[in-house]
């Protein structure tokens, strides 16, 4: 499903309803809502909108707070996922703080911390049919290349079918990430991919060009599609300019 807006704050609006409208149902039938945050600089209008004016309306004491992926950097470091998602939201909102599960991607043994995360995921996040938890509600971003969380094209982490969070080296980036995997991904009940700004023209076009020939191998962010759940591309105009309907 794709879904395109007059702009980057229609984007934000559109994502944040969504989780709105899920907390609202989801209280009602005395339930929590597992989400996973995206990492990078597009959310941050989301978590900004949904630490202000979404603020009242929503039962922050019914999420349970996951990442899609995650730095191998300190919870301070200015390019942490965990540090954007706190100063534009976490700090913000009275969220249970027991249900707040930061990547520790800065770990000492990745490997271990992953496997660590995977419990935690495992435990707190009900399995669907195929035996993977099911979050509720996944955002994603996409990077030039086609990645999404930390996905990256070329990487070993793409061929990953067990496990749901792993230590993944990206070469082309020099570093470590802690990434959910394709298995976590497919296993949401909801994954939107909040994609903004003309800088993302070339990868969307490029991104639906490939869906459309069934290339789901090139460009990681294709091959998310939920098993059970759904997939949205909300993307402003400026990112859907080039390609069809754009
Ligand atoms: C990360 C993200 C990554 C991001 C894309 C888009 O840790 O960086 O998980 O997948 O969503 O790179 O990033 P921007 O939103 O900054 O364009």
């Amino acid at each position: 499903m794709r879904r395109v807006f007059d702009d980057a704050d229609g984007v934000a609006r559109y994502a944040a309803e969504t989780l709105r409208g899920m907390v609202e149902s989801a209280s009602a039938a005395g339930r929590r809502v597992t989400v996973a945050l995206s990492g990078g600089s597009t959310p941050r209008r989301l978590y900004e909108l949904l630490a202000s004016e979404y603020a009242g309306q929503i039962d922050w004491t019914a999420l349970e707070v996951f990442f899609g992926d995650e730095r191998a950097v300190p919870s301070d470091h200015p390019d942490s996922n965990f540090r954007m998602a706190s100063e534009a939201l976490l700090d913000r909102v009275p969220l249970d703080r027991e249900r707040l599960h930061r990547m520790p991607a800065d770990s000492g043994d990745p490997v271990a911390a992953a496997a660590a995360y995977e419990s935690v995921l495992r435990e707190r996040v009900a399995s669907g049919p195929d035996g993977f938890p099911a979050l509720d509600l996944v955002w994603l971003g996409i990077g030039d290349d086609g990645h999404t969380a930390s996905l990256f094209p070329g990487t070993e982490a793409l061929e990953e079918r067990r496990a749901c969070v792993v230590a993944n080296e990206v070469p082309q980036l020099g570093t470590w990430r802690m990434t959910l995997t394709f298995p976590a991904l497919c296993a949401a009940r909801r994954v939107q991919f909040l994609v903004t700004g003309a800088s993302k023209a070339r990868i969307v076009e490029a991104i639906e060009r490939a869906r459309s020939s069934g290339d789901l191998e090139r460009y990681p962010a294709t091959r998310v599609v939920p098993r059970e759940g759904e997939v949205e591309w909300l993307l402003d105009r400026a990112a859907a300019g080039k390609a069809r309907g754009g």
